[in-house]
């Protein structure tokens, strides 16, 4: 069932955007520094409210993410914008991009946890101390995960600062309604 497009997102569509939009925000600012040394020094995670609160918003981004992408099938059409051919792909280029680190920064994160032996703690004292299925997949020593999710990290971080200041454009320079299709309120 997808009605003709409008001139916003739906608003299922646009507080999935927000909530995830800070979730990410807070989870990197949280970003646990010096880890590895943390749990040589035999530091309890789960003690560390940071950490707890890092990973509970990320584990929370990853499966929202999953929610979100089946609410895409099913949602009306989002808003359309006239726009020059490279723009438009250089914003598809990014949502995807967007869409697959949301679901990738997590990823890596369990997998650093799992392949190092590190508890997973999550706040409402949710603790997994062993994750065995991590070490077995057929790409679990290919990289140092806990490297991987920092770049990962950093580089949602980068993109989704870049796509503001793109929206930005959009709103002040090129006056059109892309970031006004994300704010609240009725369409028109
Ligand atoms: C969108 C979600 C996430 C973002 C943006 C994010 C971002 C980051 C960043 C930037 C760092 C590096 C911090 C620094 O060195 O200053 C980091 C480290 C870390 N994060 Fe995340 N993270 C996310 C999700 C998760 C999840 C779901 C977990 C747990 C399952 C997690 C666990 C960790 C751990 C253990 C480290 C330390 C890695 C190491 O040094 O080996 N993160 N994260
Ligand atoms: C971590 C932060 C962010 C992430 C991960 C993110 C991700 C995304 C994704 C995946 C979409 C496609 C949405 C869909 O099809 O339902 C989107 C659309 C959009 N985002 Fe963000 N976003 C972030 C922050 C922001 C910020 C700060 C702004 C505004 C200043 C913004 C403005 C928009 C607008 C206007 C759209 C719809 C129009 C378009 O870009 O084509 N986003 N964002």
């Amino acid at each position: 069932m997808k009605p003709s497009a409008s001139s916003k997102y739906d608003s299922v569509s646009r507080a999935f955007h927000w909530i995830t939009a800070l979730a990410v925000t807070v989870a990197f600012v949280l970003g646990p520094e010096r880890f590895g040394r943390l749990m040589r020094d035999g530091v309890d995670p789960a003690t560390r409210l940071d950490i707890v609160w890092h990973e509970s918003l990320g584990i929370f981004v990853f499966f929202a993410t999953l929610l979100r992408l089946l609410w895409v099938l099913f949602r009306p059409a989002a808003p359309k914008f006239d726009m020059a051919s490279w723009m438009k792909l250089a914003s598809q280029g990014t949502h995807i991009v967007l869409w697959a680190l949301l679901l990738a920064t997590p990823f890596t994160a369990v997998m650093a946890l799992g392949t190092e032996s590190h508890p997973l703690t999550l706040l409402g004292g949710i603790r997994i101390n062993e994750l065995p299925w991590t070490q077995q997949l057929p790409f679990s020593e290919a990289a140092d995960w806990g490297d991987v999710h920092q770049f990962l990290g950093d580089a949602i971080v980068w993109l989704a600062g870049l796509h503001a200041v793109a929206a930005l454009y959009h709103h002040y320079v090129v006056k059109d309604g892309v970031l006004r299709s994300m704010m609240p309120g009725k369409a028109r």
